[in-house]
């Protein structure tokens, strides 16, 4: 058969809401033209993001009830520690409460002011974290990745000669290098195990410890399978093993690949580093065996996380991205290429080529996305990566607009309602004129930002 069926029957449905242009304009604009704060209720099609959102399986929900709430041991907790040193293979396990905590308590233990923390591409919260410890979060993706419509099959990798000068000028003050699979920021793209061995010797030849930010770790190994040669006949979940046997460990937000609603983790070798961490880990987020989440949920991700490495699932997972991304290339809308594993990312930089960047394109577009369609997406640029300096604007490399999808939820008719909203968006495109900042915070600004249009839309 060719055709890729979603590999689940549905047994739970939760209605969606519809509403008229007119309603969503108001709305929007009471939201400051910020998605983050429109009340999900008035969202059609939530592609936001694809973290927390996945529908649990029947499995998961019955786990959930059999979730052991003891304060220490708790019988999930051992499930949980089984599983995950079962996919990664490492010494210690923590869990927390969603991925940034794993940073927060990372960041907070090991990096020091004018630390300097290489990697392929942070996520923001990554960097903030990062950044906050007075340390520098320095991206050193492949110059390949600089082409958005080429078919380079791993756009992810980190640009190894890069990372080795950065090591060769500053050792000392490099405490790990981390990978981030797939490469989020990066426009969801894989990184091959050719780039994680080279990576992993040269931070063994410089003593250096090499971390994995695993958030979408299945997604990576299935694309490993499917563009890397060798790997064909080898499961994710083998393909998995092989590439954590490269590091001394791995953070997780398990809101992504786990199947979790919420969850993180913290899995290491080094004894000293995961003593430090779960002191700190006591003080915020709670007792070691259950670092933030009740013992139900860490019963869910241990199951989430040998779901994720089905090979159905993932066929089905990477088949139903490239669906969407495939259809809007053909109606010639911008499309980072090859198509990223849990996201669909529109170049609005292209695709609002009338506006500057001072006008915020990829933010413009999530806006009109919501106002004409009522699909909800996330912009990765200008307003997330931004920076001001002096008083001035710096514009990151990409203002992507992403258009993630939640595991499990959405069928092919939603993604079809979202391909038709999109070209009848592209046709009437000059019409969006784009935003200014009426409020910009400091840190991780996208989430409570505040815009105002400029002219009439
Ligand atoms: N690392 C990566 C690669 C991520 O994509 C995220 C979150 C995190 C770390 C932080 O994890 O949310 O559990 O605290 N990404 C979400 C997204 C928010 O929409 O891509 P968290």
């Amino acid at each position: 058969m060719k055709t890729i069926i979603e590999p689940f029957k549905i047994k739970v449905v939760e209605p969606i809401p519809f509403l008229d242009k007119k309603t969503r304009r108001k709305i929007i604009a009471e939201a400051k033209y910020n998605p983050f704060k429109i009340p999900s209720k008035y969202v059609t099609i939530d592609l936001l993001t694809d973290s927390g959102t996945g529908a649990m399986s029947t499995a998961q929900w019955a786990g959930i009830i059999s979730g052991d709430e003891s304060y220490a041991g708790a019988r999930s907790f051992y499930k949980f520690e089984e599983a995950v040193k079962s996919t990664f293979g490492y010494k210690h396990v923590l869990p927390t409460h969603q991925g940034r905590a794993a940073e927060r308590l990372l960041a907070q233990a090991i990096i020091k002011k004018g630390d300097i923390i290489p990697g392929n591409t942070h996520f923001d919260t990554t960097q903030a974290n990062i950044e906050i410890s007075g340390a520098t979060a320095l991206n050193l993706p492949c110059k390949e990745s600089k082409d958005l419509s080429s078919d380079y099959p791993f756009k992810g990798n980190i640009d190894t000669d890069a990372l080795r000068e950065v090591l060769e000028e500053n050792r000392d003050r490099v405490p790990f290098v981390l990978l981030t699979i797939t490469n989020n920021s990066g426009g969801g793209q894989p990184v091959s195990m050719a780039n994680i061995k080279v990576t992993s010797a040269i931070c063994k030849e410089f003593g250096i410890p090499l971390l994995f930010d695993a958030a979408r770790f299945a997604e990576n190994a299935y694309f490993i399978k499917l563009r890397e040669n060798g790997y064909s006949d080898k499961s994710p979940l083998e393909i998995a093993r092989e590439i954590f046997s490269y590091g001394d460990g791995a953070l997780m937000s398990m809101k992504k690949d786990a199947f979790g609603n919420i969850g993180g983790l913290i899995t290491l070798n080094s004894d000293e580093w995961i003593e430090k961490i779960r002191n700190l880990l006591i003080l915020t987020e709670g007792f070691p065996t259950y670092g933030g989440l009740a013992g139900r949920d860490l019963e869910a991700l241990a199951i989430g996380l040998q779901e994720i490495v089905d090979e159905e699932y993932l066929k089905y997972r990477i088949a139903s991205t490239s669906y969407l991304g495939k259809h809007l290339d053909s109606l010639g809308i911008p499309v980072v290429k090859p198509f990223g594993g849990h996201a669909v990312y529109i170049d609005a930089r292209s695709f609002l080529d009338h506006l500057a960047n001072e006008q915020l394109p990829g933010w413009s577009l999530t806006v009109a996305m919501y106002e004409e369609i009522g699909v909800r997406c996330c912009e990765i640029g200008n307003v997330m990566f931004g920076k001001v300096v002096n008083g001035k604007y710096i514009w990151p490399d990409k203002d992507l607009v992403r258009l993630a999808i939640p595991r499990r939820v959405y069928t092919q008719s939603h993604v079809d309602y979202v391909i038709e909203g999109v070209a009848a968006l592209a046709e009437q495109k000059d019409r969006i004129k784009g935003l200014s900042f009426s409020y910009r915070p400091e840190v991780l600004p996208h989430f409570t930002a505040e815009f105002t249009k400029v002219g009439v839309w």
